[in-house]
């Protein structure tokens, strides 16, 4: 991922690190960049312009000065790099700890021009003009905050402040900007957790694509869509890379203008009597989320019951028959399934092959394991109720015994935690403990329930 120059720049002292990001565009071993910077890269800057200011113009004035705990460059000059977040073809991303008096030391992700990335080095082959392609990089930034300081919903990083005036060397407008320090999606990773989590993820981003399809900037596409453009904020889904988007729809004069193209499936639209490509923008970014997300993380180890409904799901976003309302929806049914464990299918009641026994504490010690287990040590999952884990304790073989333990996952049910050891329990503590009668009728447990 690394492109060429950022080992020195990660092998230099943190200081230095923070310097070169943020000084004279140039990096240290170039040449200076010759005086004339040539007319079609100027063109392309007045456009990038021209663009920044039809943004500039609908925001409100004088917003940000205002703004409580807005950063600006002081928060910075006494912030301390920690590491490297991330770098795109166009913009590095640092870890950074804040100076200053409303840093206050928190940590922060901070964007700034990535020199030696595809991106300002593409446009340096096309150009040789170093000066002129590090502007239209930092062009993209500026786009990117001014869209940030529109937006606003918990499934887009928030811009905590920017920065444009370093008193460094150098004419160039140099810009950073400051945002809430995320983690990148590991998509393999995301691949090993539990169903509910990875359903989170969908759910979090089909209600940023319902917020972007009735944005206040019309409907948003992102052009660029892929996971890596997103990070995980506290568990929640969140996206970070926004200079490569649209706000408008595409203009049209027949149907056939409007190709929704995909390497794997082309889909034809309707060009409105206004001369636009009806909701082209929605329905890119939904067949995207179907193919970059909702066919990896939604299917596999879901509930039983809610997989009929997964699948229409999945088949509904892979054919654009919904579009991000009925999606929506769908998923919001889902949820509410899940939620109120209407999706457990009631038989007899497995539970009553358990022996209920209070006043007890489990150690962390290691027992066995399961997957996707919400623990390293042993077996945790989530379970609707005593009733469902006494089905799942059934189903595995080492299972002995089992305690609902307080910890709740986001959507509120309680982790249940399965052993197989019984001398894992130790007497003395709030927990009920659920024991196979098998096992305990081979041993004198005294405290019946
Ligand atoms: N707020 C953030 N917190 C942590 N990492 C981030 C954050 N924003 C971006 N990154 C990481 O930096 C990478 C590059 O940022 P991005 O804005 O996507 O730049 P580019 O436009 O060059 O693709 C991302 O792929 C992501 O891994
Ligand atoms: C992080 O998420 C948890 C659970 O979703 C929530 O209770 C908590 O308030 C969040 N923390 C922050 C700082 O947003
Ligand atoms: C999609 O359309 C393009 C251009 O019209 C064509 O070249 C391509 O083969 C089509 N792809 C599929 C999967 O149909
Ligand atoms: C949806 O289901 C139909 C009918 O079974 C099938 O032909 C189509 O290929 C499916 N589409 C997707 C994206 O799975
Ligand atoms: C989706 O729902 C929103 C809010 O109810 C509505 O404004 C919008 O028109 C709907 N979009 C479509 C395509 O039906
Ligand atoms: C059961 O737990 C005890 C105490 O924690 C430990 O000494 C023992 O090795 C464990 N037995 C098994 C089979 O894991
Ligand atoms: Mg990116």
């Amino acid at each position: 991922m690394p492109g060429p120059g950022l080992g020195a720049l990660l092998a230099a002292p943190l200081l230095l690190a923070l310097t070169l990001v943020l000084s004279s565009p140039w990096p240290p071993w170039d040449p200076p960049p010759p005086p004339l910077q040539p007319r079609s890269l100027t063109q392309e800057l007045e456009q990038r312009q021209r663009d920044l200011s039809t943004l500039a113009a609908s925001l409100e004035e004088e917003e940000e000065g205002q703004k409580e705990g807005w950063l600006g460059c002081a928060e910075l000059r006494g912030a301390r790099v920690l590491g490297l977040a991330g770098a795109g073809i166009t913009k590095l991303v640092l870890r950074v700890a804040l100076g200053g008096r409303a840093g206050g030391g928190g940590e922060v992700a901070l964007k700034a021009v990535h020199w030696a990335g595809g991106d300002v080095q593409g446009c340096v082959r096309r150009y040789g003009h170093f000066g002129g392609c590090y502007r239209l990089a930092a062009a993209k930034l500026r786009k990117e905050a001014a869209l940030l300081q529109r937006l606003d919903h918990p499934g887009i990083v928030k811009l905590l402040g920017q920065c444009s005036d370093i008193s460094l060397s150098g004419p160039e407008m140099k810009v950073v900007t400051m945002l809430e320090l995320g983690n990148p999606l590991e998509m393999i990773q995301l691949l090993q957790t539990p169903w509910e989590e990875r359903f989170k993820i969908c759910l979090d981003l089909i209600e940023l694509l319902y917020y972007m399809a009735n944005s206040p900037l019309g409907s948003i596409a992102l052009l660029d869509f892929q996971p890596r453009q997103f990070v995980l904020v506290n568990g929640s889904l969140k996206v970070t890379d926004l200079d490569d988007v649209t706000t408008t729809e595409l203009p049209c004069q027949v149907d056939e203008d409007c190709m929704l193209e995909f390497p794997t499936k082309n889909f034809s639209l309707q060009c409105t009597v206004q001369g636009k490509c009806e909701g082209i923008n929605e329905k890119r970014n939904l067949f995207n989320a179907y193919r970059y997300f909702f066919t990896y993380l939604l299917p596999h180890t879901a509930p039983l019951a809610l997989q009929p409904i997964l699948k229409d799901v999945l088949n509904a976003t892979g054919d654009l028959r919904y579009g991000v309302n009925e999606t929506l929806r769908a998923f919001q049914k889902v949820l509410h399934l899940y939620k109120s464990g209407l999706y457990l299918q009631r038989k007899t009641s497995n539970l009553r092959e358990y022996i209920a026994l209070k006043g007890f504490h489990t150690t962390d010690t290691e027992d066995y394991k399961c997957w996707p287990s919400n623990s390293h040590l042993g077996c945790m999952l989530s379970v609707h109720n005593a009733e469902e884990a006494a089905t799942i304790c059934n189903s595995h073989p080492q299972c002995q015994h089992f305690t609902i333990t307080p910890q709740r996952t986001w959507t509120g049910r309680p982790l249940a935690l399965f052993q197989s050891n019984l001398s894992d329990l130790i007497p003395g503590g709030p927990m009920v403990v659920y024991v196979k009668r098998s096992t305990a009728s081979k041993r004198s447990f005294s405290q019946e329930a």
